[in-house]
């Protein structure tokens, strides 16, 4: 077997947690974004970005019936998130686990130029990742998420950027499990660009075959872990369109190739799909029949995020409305973890 530095009830710990995350009709919310994101989030409402302001939208977020559980099993918070209270004064993680919903925290310090590529990128926040790990362990986060983005194009993602990326995340996820700390490993493969499905499967297929061969090189847990890919899906700018169920037979596919059944679940960013069609693909995907032995959900921030913001804008007045959107969405989506979304009136 492999050379494993945890012990059996490490082990036991950690694929525990992974497991309880994807549970059947649970997927996770995104609620990460860095501050400087949330400007861009921010300004489109018209709202300033305060930290204030940024903790009384989170608070929109987390008071949400508790029934929402029943869909989220876990949320992802930024660092100043971990440590903000409700205008009452409970903790938001406190708010999370009553309602048995896990939080988890953005673990990276974001994305750097990888020198000598054309423009491609690498992920930096290895150092002092040890201690981050135990300090939000202890703060009752337990998994964290770190995100490398590759693209496509012009001779991209290169081998350099492939290998690079993949031994990132490998050492991000062994530092996190050796800490109690369940990785979700997030390799991001944009879908800007004119590319076709074509080209999203041979860089899907190149990107997590390298990830798993490196997961394994530094001994990862693979059963106390999750991954969070791209859909396998056309450009943006790609001319030829791509129903839903050739979306769901290229990611299932590339999956099959590439992803170890020791793997408890996948869940899919967003990327940039509208809500409805990041709820259509996740739909489509499950209700393919193919041999799928992963949990296959959502883990959204712009697709479970983005009419919640508007509807709220703001205003205190807006709460019950915002919240009642945050609801219909997360409840679509776990329904199409499922294959059982038929549609938004029917959710
Ligand atoms: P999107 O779903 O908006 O792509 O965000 C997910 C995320 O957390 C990216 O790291």
């Amino acid at each position: 077997m492999t050379h494993s530095h945890l012990t059996d009830a490490e082990k036991k710990e950690l694929s525990g947690i992974a497991k309880a995350i994807v549970a059947p009709g649970k997927g996770l919310l995104a609620a990460d974004e860095p501050p400087k994101t949330m400007e861009n989030r921010f300004s489109s409402i018209g709202v300033e970005n305060t930290e204030e302001n940024r903790r009384a939208y989170r608070e929109v977020l987390f008071t949400t019936d508790k029934s929402i559980s029943a869909n989220l099993g876990g949320v992802i918070l930024f660092h100043e998130t971990v440590y903000h209270k409700t205008s009452d004064g409970i903790p938001f993680i406190k708010l999370l686990q009553d309602i048995g919903i896990i939080p988890g925290i953005q673990a990276d310090k974001g994305v750097v130029p990888l020198a000598g590529t054309n423009g491609e990128t690498t992920t930096q926040g290895l150092d002092g990742l040890a201690e981050r790990c135990k300090e939000y362990k202890k703060a009752g986060c337990l998994f964290a998420k770190w995100r490398c983005v590759l693209k496509i194009g012009d001779g991209m993602p290169s081998e350099l950027a492939v290998k690079e990326n993949a031994n990132v995340l490998a050492r991000y996820a062994s530092i996190c499990q050796a800490n109690g700390i369940v990785p979700i490993v997030e390799p991001d493969i944009l879908a800007d660009g004119e590319h076709d499905l074509e080209a999203c499967i041979e860089a899907s297929q190149r990107v997590l075959s390298a990830v798993y061969k490196a997961l394994l090189d530094h001994h990862v847990y693979l059963e106390g872990t999750l991954l969070k890919p791209n859909m396998v899906i056309p450009g943006y700018s790609c001319e030829k369109k791509y129903t839903p169920e050739q979306v769901a037979v290229a990611t299932v596919t590339v999956f099959q190739h590439t992803i170890p059944v020791a793997v408890p679940g996948i869940a899919f960013l967003s990327g940039g799909q509208s809500e409805v069609v990041a709820t259509v693909n996740l739909n489509a995907i499950n209700k393919y029949k193919a041999c799928k032995p992963w949990a296959l959900t959502f883990c959204y921030g712009r697709a479970l995020q983005t009419s919640v913001l508007k509807a709220w804008k703001g205003k205190k007045e807006n709460v019950p409305a915002a919240q009642s959107v945050f609801m219909h969405r997360a409840k679509c989506n776990s329904l199409a973890s499922v294959g059982k979304y038929e549609g938004e009136d029917a959710a």
